[in-house]
């Protein structure tokens, strides 16, 4: 199975090369980037490595290569400042996204293609994908919280003294400021995560508020992420191209559950053959359901704005029972 990444000069492209590498799975993976001498320099690294890992074939490319990928990861488009929201960041990155898509049509994408979208913000990106790209959306699927979900987790770890890989604990809805933890259905080793010896408000508070500022944290002390991007990528990946039917917080396009329709966000989702196989409703407290609601509202609110200034029109569709999202971004954000 090859992976193309566009935007596979930059630091989450090249993170997720390697990811990939090590992980041994894909057959090729081929990095795609504007800045195509750096891309060349990230795959001849990636190839010098290439006898101690797997037998894989790495390239750089350009677009064509989209035409004969089975997997095409999009992590192009701008960073973040460290006091932006990944939501103020769409006024920059919409154009740039927007035309990926086209180039990737232009190029001869396949309609058996699984497209990955991680540029942000990636639940917006996610659903202007869906809408563009002519695949079944199951096929177009955002990485969403699984970066948060990851951090989430070793977050907790760190905090209670206890083995990472035993924690089990999710963020939901948006990969952005409304993401939701999901406290009810968390388990360390699969003991009920709130009777564990430490774990009190105080604890979960500031393992939450580390896991939602984590992204500009990594930005202010690095420049960007790139080891746990590049992980929480092929997780996604190694679902697909194993068929493992993994339950991971991907976005993608929800069309009913937990009373949410027309907008991408996180929720458990199956992944395997032929990309989302299922979307799972589960038991959330009622706090629970209403941040999840909450970030589609927040998320569907810029979702309009997009389309209206990328179609020049209005367009306003209650997705989600009750009162109007509170503002995602301020109209005045589309100003030149
Ligand atoms: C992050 O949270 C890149 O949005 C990603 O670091």
């Amino acid at each position: 199975m090859k992976v193309s990444i566009i935007g596979g000069g930059g630091l989450v492209g090249s993170s997720t090369g390697y990811a990939l590498q090590c992980g041994g799975v894909v057959s090729g993976i081929c990095l795609i980037d504007a800045n195509a001498e750096l891309a060349q320099g990230q795959a001849l690294d990636l190839l010098h490595g290439a006898s101690l890992v797997a037998d894989q074939r790495i390239s750089a490319g350009d677009m064509s290569e989209v035409a004969t990928s089975q997997i095409v990861v999009i992590t192009a488009g701008l960073r973040r400042k460290p006091d932006e929201s990944r939501l103020d960041l769409i006024n920059r990155n919409v154009d740039l996204f927007t035309g990926i898509l086209d180039q990737m049509k232009a190029a001869g994408l396949k309609e058996n293609t699984y497209v990955i979208v991680v540029s942000n913000p990636v639940d917006v990106l996610t659903y202007l994908a869906v809408k563009r790209l002519g695949l079944a959306w199951q096929r177009v699927i955002g990485l969403g919280t699984v970066l948060d979900t990851t951090r989430f987790r070793s977050n907790l770890a760190k905090r209670l003294q206890v083995p990472a890989t035993q924690v089990n604990a999710l963020i939901l809805g948006e990969h952005g400021d409304s993401m939701v933890p999901i406290w009810s259905s968390a388990t360390i080793n699969g003991l009920p995560l709130e009777q564990w010896p430490g774990f009190d408000a105080v604890c979960a508070k500031e393992v939450f508020d580390a896991t939602k500022g984590a992204g500009a944290q990594v930005i202010k002390q690095k420049g960007g992420a790139g080891f746990a991007v590049g992980l929480s990528i092929r997780e996604v990946v190694h679902a697909i191209a194993l068929d493992s039917r993994r339950v991971l917080p991907i976005s993608s396009l929800i069309g009913g559950p937990y009373g949410i329709r027309d907008v991408c966000l996180s929720v458990p989702t199956e992944i395997g053959c032929g990309g989302v196989r299922k979307q799972i409703e589960l038991a959330l407290t009622p706090k629970e359901r209403l941040g999840l609601q909450n970030s589609a509202r927040v998320l569907r609110e810029t979702i309009e704005q997009v389309e209206a200034r990328l179609t020049g029109g209005s367009k306003a569709t209650a997705v989600v029972e009750g009162k109007p999202a509170q503002r995602a971004i301020p109209r005045n954000a589309w100003a030149k």
